[in-house]
């Protein structure tokens, strides 16, 4: 088990610089799972030294890729083929990482031989049905403990090709479906109504298999192979949202954040603090390995609350618990709605952000699609992070601008997303240290 730490925060000074935000997490994981599939050695840049993704590279040296590590955020991959895995034989640890756990269902339902993969506790409790059921219906044989972790993989199925339109929002159904899909007869279909994050169809497009896609829409057929590529990644968008929010309520701010990826689907935060009020111009928008990226500079505004247009959730699904924090320092009420699905991530985020705030001060209305927060005054207090890494570092920028010491509990799962969060924060003017810390802070 990972040794419980905690941050002390409090206002430090206005925000200034260029604070390196580490690569796309979303991104990562599909980069080693395509590359290690690849035929033919894959280069990756701005990979995520992150927990999460660094769990899906082990996982896939134990299914026998040799992936080196020459640098930070380099990984030299070798390709093993589309059937080139081999059985592990041991448990697959995700650790905490829901998209790893989600996208390795799908593609190991595919392979000849028996997985099991297995999760922490967070991730033990999350929902794996919506994956399952799905997998079942191409041909899977996956057991579980009443839809949770640990999931016994049975090998050596033949999948079929399903047309299947997902009845919650999830890039990752969707992602475990088409990991799936190269496995399977026939063609596989998968249909959305809210359109989710396609950095799984671009990164197949990048490794040469053809997939047809559009808003909303994603199919392909079995048995085609994929090229070794090189995959430059960005910095990750929701990593920098924290510094987005940041800067904008602390007076004096001004930010640069370099090529974050600002694809459509993971961007709909930027509208919203607009909307808001916010001051985020975006410079030299550009296309870099198959994904728009901009620099971001953003300054220091003052934010009024509104109402969270239902149909940006899905692109903005990671960035509800900094929303929030944006949303207690604004002049009036913010609403969101239609964000049920927060309720199942790395912990119940309309929980866990609503008992935060009002611990800090903030009235909240709960509901169980979302929530009215009223904004206010924050004042020091303690709050729990219940191991969210968003939720942690969204209440180190909510310190940023209380008038008093903030305690944050419960933090050691940053390193999942944003390893050096603490040493990042500080470069830009923070004011957050480890709480009887002797390792260095996540
Ligand atoms: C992700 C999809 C989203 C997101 C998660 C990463 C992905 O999850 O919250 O952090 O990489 O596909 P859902 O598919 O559960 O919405």
């Amino acid at each position: 088990m990972t040794p419980r730490r905690d941050w002390i925060a409090m206002p430090g000074e206005a925000l200034r610089g260029e604070p390196p935000v580490p690569g796309d997490k979303s991104i990562s994981h599909r980069a080693i799972l395509l590359a290690g599939l690849a035929d033919g050695v894959s280069r990756i840049d701005g990979f995520l030294e992150g927990a999460d993704t660094l769990a899906t590279a082990a996982i896939f040296g134990r299914l026998g890729v040799r992936i080196d590590a020459p640098g930070a955020g380099v990984r030299i991959v070798h390709g093993v083929g589309i059937d080139g895995l081999h059985a592990s034989g041991e448990p697959l640890d995700c650790g905490n990482a829901g998209t790893a756990m989600r996208l390795l269902a799908g593609l190991l339902a595919g392979q000849r031989f028996d997985s099991v993969l297995a999760g922490d506790a967070s991730l033990s409790r999350r929902p794996m049905q919506r994956v399952l059921a799905p997998l079942r219906a191409m041909g899977a044989r996956i057991e579980s403990d009443d839809g949770h972790a640990p999931l016994r993989i049975g090998g050596g199925q033949s999948l079929r090709g399903i047309d299947y339109t997902l009845p919650v929002a999830s890039a990752q159904v969707k992602s475990a479906l088409l990991l799936a899909g190269l496995y399977a007869r026939g063609e596989t279909v998968v249909r959305e109504s809210q359109p989710t994050r396609d950095c799984s169809e671009r990164m197949l497009e990048a490794f040469g298999y053809p997939v047809a896609w559009r808003e909303g829409e994603a199919r392909l057929d079995g048995g085609h192979r994929l090229r070794a590529t090189e995959v430059a990644i960005p910095a990750d968008f929701s990593s920098a949202a924290f510094f987005l929010v940041a800067a904008t309520l602390v007076p004096g701010s001004d930010l640069r954040l370099r090529r974050i990826g600002v694809n459509p689907r993971r961007t709909g935060l930027l509208q919203v603090l607009r909307a808001m009020g916010a001051d985020i111009e975006a410079i030299d928008a550009r296309v870099r390995g198959g994904e728009p990226v901009a620099d971001l500079r953003v300054r220091h505004a003052p934010l009024r609350g509104i109402e969270v247009p239902v149909e940006q959730v899905a692109d903005m699904i990671d960035e509800f618990p900094v929303l929030c924090v944006a949303a207690a320092c604004a002049q009036g009420a913010t609403t969101i709605r239609g964000a049920a699905e927060l309720r199942v991530k790395e912990s119940d985020r309309i929980a866990t952000m609503a008992a935060g705030l009002r611990a800090l001060g903030i009235r909240v209305e709960e509901r169980p699609d979302g929530a009215v927060i009223h904004g206010g005054r924050l004042h020091g207090a303690d709050v729990d992070s219940h191991g969210d890494h968003r939720v942690a570092m969204a209440f180190a920028v909510a310190a940023q601008v209380a008038d008093g010491e903030v305690r944050i509990g419960d933090v050691a799962n940053v390193a999942t997303s944003f390893p050096g969060f603490g040493d990042v924060a500080r470069s830009a003017g923070f004011s957050v240290r480890g709480a009887g810390a002797e390792q260095p802070l996540p």
